[in-house]
């Protein structure tokens, strides 16, 4: 039996994701717990199946590049990557959010329409950028890995476009959400070739994360 890796994420979806990997039966090692750890690679108690956690965004990007064969990514970033090299294989129905358009109270007032070019805060630069484009409007975006509610407060832009989960950060920042662009929950993904090439064995794992997420 080859080893697999299995890459998942940082952050808030860790509570609902290790729940369902007990509920599968696997135990991570301690290390994966403690949160002033450096450690990003991690056993389990099954020996050819270890996790590696890195950046959400990252996810897509070590399983495309077959660095792990199975992975926990959002479908918004499966949307905003477009890898080829990965099969999103089944919703895990965990990680509920949505990724929305946010603008200042005084600029949702102003039609994106009326002005044709907007200047847009956000991770997601070819999601934001397609998405206004269908719209026949120009998006420019301010590429920004986290505090994306903060570029808006601090006038560098009106609109944003970032994930929304209890809509608490936005009310903090006097945004308010205008468009949904995609509602969201966790998938998981699997490395084209590895699947060909182990076939059973990554099947076997998808089989296990389906019947816990029935359960
Ligand atoms: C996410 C997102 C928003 C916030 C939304 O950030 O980018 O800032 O959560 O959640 P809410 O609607 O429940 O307030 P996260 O805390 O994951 O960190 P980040 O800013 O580093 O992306």
């Amino acid at each position: 039996m080859k080893k697999i890796v299995l890459a998942v994420p940082k952050g808030r979806i860790s509570n609902d994701l290790i729940p369902l990997l007990e509920k599968m039966d696997i135990k991570i090692e301690n290390d994966f717990f403690d949160s002033t750890t450096r450690k990003l690679y991690f056993k389990t108690n099954y020996k050819n199946f270890e996790i590696i956690r890195v950046r959400s965004f990252d996810v897509a990007t070590f399983v495309a590049f077959g660095a792990a064969q199975i992975g926990v990514a959002g479908n918004d970033i499966l949307h905003e990557f477009q890898y080829n090299e990965i099969y999103s294989i089944l919703d895990l129905k965990i990680g509920k959010c949505r990724l929305s358009v946010a603008k200042t109270k005084a600029e949702i007032n102003q039609t994106d329409e009326q002005k044709g070019h907007i200047l847009v805060a956000t991770k997601y630069k070819e999601t934001v950028i397609n998405h206004f484009a269908e719209q026949g409007i120009r998006a420019e975006c301010i590429k920004l890995n986290g505090a994306i509610e903060l570029a808006p407060k601090l006038g560098i832009c009106s609109t944003i476009v970032d994930l929304v989960s209890t809509g608490n950060t936005l009310k903090e920042n006097n945004l308010v959400e205008t468009e949904v662009l995609l509602n969201i929950t966790s998938r998981l993904i699997v490395n084209k070739i590895a699947y060909k090439i182990m076939n059973s064995d990554i099947t076997n794992w998808v089989n296990r994360f389906e019947r816990a997420i029935n359960e």
